[in-house]
């Protein structure tokens, strides 16, 4: 057996012998002393050991670790929104012990899966030197690096919009493998990276612009201390906001001048035509339906559609609302130039409690400049350019 696999088997066996055993148990502490002589084990020659889990899938700092295929805590570690898990060099004992114990409680508040379990399992966790996905708060950062260049993944959303164009329809399998690379993109590394794509070429249906709101809207999910299920179905919903735009007339999506109340008109029908597709396609996508349908009405009720009863909006359609803003500023556009990280971010909180729910703008304010080392800004010849590398 690898190191790594001896690690993870002794890991899940600490924690389903400490759901049986209270703390003092002299099984209980076994397990633990097990445990934590494995990951010593593992130090001795990786210092930084670093897991990933998605779904099924284990990745230990690069490599797919498929010796564990069967192993089912993969899964379950991702839906209690661990999904990364890096030890610094030196963790002591009791520090471990007390890192199982958070573990163990979001394992448990994942499984009863209510929103107070949410709240609670968002504040509850520290983990000190053992980190669980760069903590916002973490410091000092380091520069990110990715091998990614997410040309298949252009090709599959432009894909998408051509199905939806021609057939109507969009399909959840691609949408999902879209959202599950772009969560392998971000979590490659030792921290998060939130690849940013600038496509050279003209994107009449905004296809950088709908996967650079996927991955926005996966980083602030993630930030918000969402599981993993919730942040990729935000991602999703990312991905497919803008799909309607398949349905506007050309001349009107490519006009570089403003627009007569016309072609305004037209425009503002993309999400309700978004909305159609995405409903007439699988029952399954319908956060994505009304994520489309809801991502340009503001938090006091403005923007479009009009509701014909005020009520509020869903938190994933907020949420997106606020990255749609954020990265189409951040994008040159025919009549201006981009706007700064700091002018967008400035201008979000400024009409953040008006147009956009301040909470999520604080959010994501905190989380672009905190994080702003890990921005990749990915060009179409395939090489990502890292700031400050
Ligand atoms: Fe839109
Ligand atoms: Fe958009």
């Amino acid at each position: 057996m690898s190191e790594p696999v001896a690690f993870l088997t002794a890991f899940a066996h600490a924690l389903a012998t400490m759901t049986l055993y209270a703390g003092g148990h002299p099984a209980r502490e076994l397990a633990i002393d097990a445990a934590y002589c494995e990951l010593q084990d593992l130090q001795a020659d990786t210092p930084r050991p670093l897991f990933t889990f998605l779904g099924d899938e284990i990745v230990y700092g690069r490599l797919p670790l498929r010796e564990l295929k069967a192993w089912d805590w993969s899964r379950r570690l991702d839906q209690a929104g661990i999904q990364r898990l890096e030890f610094e060099d030196r963790v002591g004992r009791e520090e471990f012990e007390s890192f199982l114990d958070d573990v163990l409680a979001r394992l448990t508040l994942s499984a009863i899966d209510t929103s107070e379990a949410r709240q609670l399992r968002r504040s509850s966790i520290r983990y000190g030197t053992v980190a669980v996905r760069g903590d916002v708060d973490e410091q000092p950062l380091q520069t990110a690096t990715i091998t990614y260049s997410l040309g298949e993944e252009v090709d599959t959303v432009r894909w998408l919009q051509e199905e939806a164009k021609v057939r109507g329809v969009v399909s959840l399998t691609e949408a999902e493998a879209v959202v599950r690379s772009l969560t392998l993109a971000m979590h490659a590394g030792r921290h998060l990276v939130i690849p940013m794509l600038q496509l050279k070429e003209f994107d009449q249906y905004t296809t950088t612009h709908s996967l650079n709101v996927a991955v926005l809207a996966m980083a602030l999910a993630e930030a918000l201390g969402l599981s993993g299920p919730d942040v990729r179905s935000f991602g999703i919903a990312g991905l497919l906001h803008d799909i309607g735009k398949v349905r506007i007339p050309l001349e009107v999506l490519i006009k570089p001048g403003k627009f007569t109340d016309a072609e305004r008109a037209l425009m503002n029908r993309h999400p309700a035509e978004g909305a159609r597709i995405i409903l007439e396609s699988e029952e399954q996508l319908d956060l994505p339906a009304v994520v489309a349908y809801e991502h340009h009405i503001m938090l006091n009720g403005g923007g479009d559609p009009t509701l014909t009863f005020r009520r509020d909006c869903h938190q994933a359609s907020k949420l997106v609302h606020v990255c749609d803003v954020y990265d189409a500023l951040g994008t040159t556009r025919p009549y201006r130039e981009a706007w700064s990280q700091e002018r967008a971010l400035g201008y979000l909180e400024g009409r953040g409690g008006l147009e956009f729910d301040p909470e999520l703008v604080a959010t994501l304010v905190r989380m672009m400049r905190v994080w702003e080392p890990h921005i990749a800004v990915m060009h179409d010849e395939h090489a990502p350019v890292v700031p400050g590398a």
